[in-house]
């Protein structure tokens, strides 16, 4: 068990499933964590689960909507007055919706707010505390669902058309272009100190599928069974945001605590840049140009 008694760790979605246990293990493990939600009355449920069972006091909850982007500015100005850096970010939250396509506050289609545009600005916003780390890294959960996709760049709010597995899948593989992308610009700044991987963490009895409602749902309740436990899914979300072995690698994607070749032929470089560069102007952020 790795000692974490210096680290600031953010977990996003950390109210339930696999997000939960990471954070309650990195607690165990002596990490000052913060959890970000977007309800109270989890989060400090959460919160109090978390200090019965790991003895670790120090367990914070902000509160941010992640599909909003005001709220993810004022998250982000929130931790930057109450910490002095942060060594790790968990960018976990994240969803499937249901067969109706959904707005949110700021107009995005929801899958892509919540799992792909809230976490990228939130990242962007954060970049300077995790600097200040010696040693920071950022860990994007994404999914195998990246091979159920149909990506495009040029109908990125699926106006022309809208299905919510492949929405899911779609913001799963902009996860991992993301990392990479952050990957090769943190190395191109000469940003040493900070690393960037995704994973697959399986597929995991949580409370995912559960808002997309339907057959979808009761499909996934139906496999719920044969599913891996929350602990197990979160080992390697767990892995790469405190085991020394993978301190130095940047741009990864993992499953099992293993790095796996990314299988899409979208995946290219060019396809990365300008995810970033549509990405950058949607949340009306620049950062590592
Ligand atoms: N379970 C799987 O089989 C599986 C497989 C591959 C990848 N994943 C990925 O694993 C990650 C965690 O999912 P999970 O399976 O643990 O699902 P989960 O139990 O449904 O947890 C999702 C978490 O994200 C939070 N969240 C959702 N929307 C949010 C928003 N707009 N702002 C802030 N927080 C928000 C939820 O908060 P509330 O409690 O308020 O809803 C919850 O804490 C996701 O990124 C998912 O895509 C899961």
């Amino acid at each position: 068990m790795a000692d974490l008694q210096h680290q600031i760790i953010l977990v996003t979605g950390a109210t339930s499933g696999i997000g939960e246990v990471t954070a309650r293990e990195l607690a165990r493990q002596g990490a000052h964590v913060i959890i970000l939600a977007r309800n109270r009355q989890k989060a400090e449920r959460t919160q109090r689960e978390l200090i019965a069972t790991t003895g670790n006091q120090r367990v914070d909850i902000v509160l941010a909507d992640l599909s909003v982007m005001q709220q993810v500015r004022d998250v982000a100005a929130q931790l930057h007055d109450k910490y002095p850096r942060l060594d790790v970010l968990v960018n976990n939250a994240g969803l499937m919706f249901g067969a109706e396509r959904q707005l949110s506050v700021d107009g995005y289609e929801m899958t892509l707010a919540t799992n792909h545009l809230g976490p990228f600005l939130l990242t962007s916003l954060l970049l300077d505390l995790l600097q200040k780390s010696p040693a920071a890294r950022i860990v994007n959960v994404a999914s195998m669902a990246y091979r159920f996709s149909k990506p495009t760049l040029s109908d990125l709010q699926s106006e022309q058309y809208y299905n919510p597995m492949w929405e899911y899948g779609n913001t799963k593989l902009w996860n991992i272009m993301f990392t990479q992308e952050l990957a090769q610009r943190l190395r191109a700044h000469g940003i040493t100190n900070v690393t960037t991987n995704a994973l697959h963490p399986g597929a995991v009895a949580t409370g995912y599928g559960q808002q997309s409602g339907g057959w979808l749902s009761a499909v996934l309740a139906l496999g719920r069974p044969f599913m891996l436990s929350p602990e197990k899914g979160a080992e390697t979300s767990i892995f790469l945001a405190s085991d020394e072995k993978v301190g130095a690698v940047s741009g990864g994607y993992f499953s099992k605590k293993k790095p796996e070749p990314v299988k899409s032929s979208f995946n290219t470089p060019a396809n990365n840049k300008r995810l970033w560069e549509i990405s950058e102007a949607l949340t009306d952020t620049k950062f590592l140009d």
